[in-house]
């Protein structure tokens, strides 16, 4: 190849690495699919990135299938057309008219939409159950935040939405916020209603965006809910690796511009993307748009009655019950343990032992992620191995304690931006309550920040941290994970 051109001609036909033939319709795969095929067949001679050069001798297969954007899928002087095309058909299957393709996550994503959404220093209403990259987000942008925060159930311990009449509020409050930010599905699956808040937010004439990174998969099936979008929303991202079978890291970021600028929205996206991204998860963000476009409501169609069968299965267990009913998720599992007496972590442990990582667990409660990748079999299998375990680890029942990331009360002496700027020293964690934090500390998953940049930080939120990380949690981003010492902001 030379120049990193994309060579084409090659056979297109039945291509056992496109074994649903989606190339047709995606044009990031057809790329990918064509480049590494060269590769493979020792026709390039690459004298450009990246420096492994399509050789697997050196460090090895890890780097099989890698293929840049530029200079791998198409030319350097090429690709941008080739990934506008990409990103047309997702915000055209997605009903938006500003589309980008990211390799950094919807970490990427919430950060390009908190630099698009406002100037520095203006206010944004944001749900405090944010994930700790959308507060990084406004840190770069220097929004300051108006919390929402959301009910917890306290038959559950686990958070529900953020009702309407809290942003309502918010907004009547805050007459000059920029925008309403909202992570909807939340971690554990509830979901609020985002038309609601859609309207809420356009009656104050500001847009409504959305984290949406659980929830790739809503609006391609009749029993799903509509995505973010369809609900009203102005601008949603969402993790393309996480619901739909894509390379980890694959995000898409969506707006309908109008209420967002779409040149703005460019500039935020590009100001913390990287210039060399990844060709080979671009082209699967590709694919699985293409998949969903033809086949997203067979595929959405198994993955219901796959969780509606393990659902019900798994609520015929004694003191086992699952996150079920209206504002739930219906593609969500989540296991709720208190009333087996089992431990989350323990029974977590377990299933790593018997190959089955799960996404997430604490004391109370195990996250399992289902796809549309996995068959009926597959979760039915889990699901007894699951059963197996918790009836090995049975004990007293208990009442849910509900974690310390949803029970945050935030006190906000500083702005998280000129919070993250401050000088700052280490205390030891005790002397540390009643002083503003410098730090983000979040038990993780689900990585919502108990404590945040600017924040007091309360015996309450310290107890709470301790109590994560006693049973087992990581806390995680804190200079000092084991939480003996903490630092906050130098007294002027
Ligand atoms: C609600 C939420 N938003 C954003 C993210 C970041 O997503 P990513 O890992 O794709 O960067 C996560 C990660 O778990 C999340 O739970």
């Amino acid at each position: 190849m030379e120049g990193g051109g994309r060579v084409v001609g090659d056979d297109r036909t039945a291509d056992p690495r496109d074994p649903r033939g989606l190339r047709a319709d995606a044009p990031l795969l057809d790329a990918w699919l064509t480049f590494t095929a060269q590769a493979r067949d020792g026709r390039l001679t690459p004298m450009s990135v990246p420096g492994h050069k399509q050789r697997t001798d050196l460090t090895g297969a890890v780097t099989a299938g890698d293929a840049p954007l530029y200079g791998g899928l198409d030319s350097i002087k090429h690709a941008d057309l080739l990934l506008q095309e990409g990103e047309r058909r997702a915000a055209q299957l997605w009903g938006a008219d500003w589309c980008r393709f990211s390799v950094a996550g919807s970490t990427h994503g919430n950060q390009a939409l908190s630099l698009a959404a406002g100037q520095p220093g203006q206010q944004i209403v944001v749900t405090r159950l944010l994930h700790r990259s959308l507060l990084l987000g406004l840190v770069l942008a220097g929004l300051e935040p108006v919390w929402v925060l959301p009910e917890v159930d306290p038959a559950t311990g686990l958070p529900g939405p953020v009702p309407v009449s809290a942003v309502r509020g918010a907004l009547a409050r805050h007459p000059a916020a920029c925008a309403v930010f909202l992570g909807d599905p939340s971690y554990v699956g509830t979901t609020g209603d985002l038309a609601g808040h859609a309207a809420a937010a356009h009656d104050a004439g500001v847009p409504l965006i959305v984290d949406a990174a659980w929830a790739a998969h809503l609006g391609f099936h009749p029993d799903l809910p509509p995505h973010a979008l369809a609900a009203g929303a102005d601008a949603m991202v969402t993790s393309a690796h996480k619901a739909l079978p894509a390379y980890t890291q694959a995000a898409l970021v969506l707006a309908r511009s109008g209420r967002l600028d779409a040149a703005r929205l460019d500039r935020a996206f590009e100001a913390t993307h990287t210039t060399s991204p990844a060709g080979a998860i671009m082209a699967s963000t590709d694919a699985a748009r293409a998949l969903l476009a033809r086949d997203g409501k067979e595929l959405c169609g198994r993955l219901l009655r796959t969780v509606t069968a393990a659902r019900r299965r798994l609520r015929e267990v004694p003191g086992l019950d699952v996150l079920d009913g209206p504002g739930v998720e219906p593609a969500k599992l989540t296991v709720l343990l208190a009333g087996t007496g089992a431990h989350g972590i323990a029974v977590e442990a377990d299933l790593v032992a018997a190959g089955m990582p799960v996404e997430s667990a604490d004391r109370d409660t195990i996250i399992p992620i289902v796809t549309l990748a996995d068959g009926e079999a597959h979760v039915a299998r889990f699901t007894e191995t699951l059963i197996g375990i918790i009836e090995r680890r049975r004990g007293t029942p208990r009442r849910p304690v509900p974690a310390a990331a949803w029970t945050v009360v935030p006190e906000m002496a500083l702005p998280p931006r000129e919070a993250f700027f401050s000088p700052n020293e280490t205390l030891p964690a005790t002397a540390a309550v009643g002083r503003v934090s410098a730090e983000l500390v979040a038990p993780y998953p689900p990585g919502v920040p108990v404590l945040a940049p600017g924040e007091v930080i309360t015996a309450a939120a310290l107890d709470a941290l301790r109590a994560a990380h006693a049973d087992g949690g990581r806390i995680a981003y804190a200079a000092d994970p084991t939480l003996a010492t903490l630092q906050v902001i130098t007294r002027r």
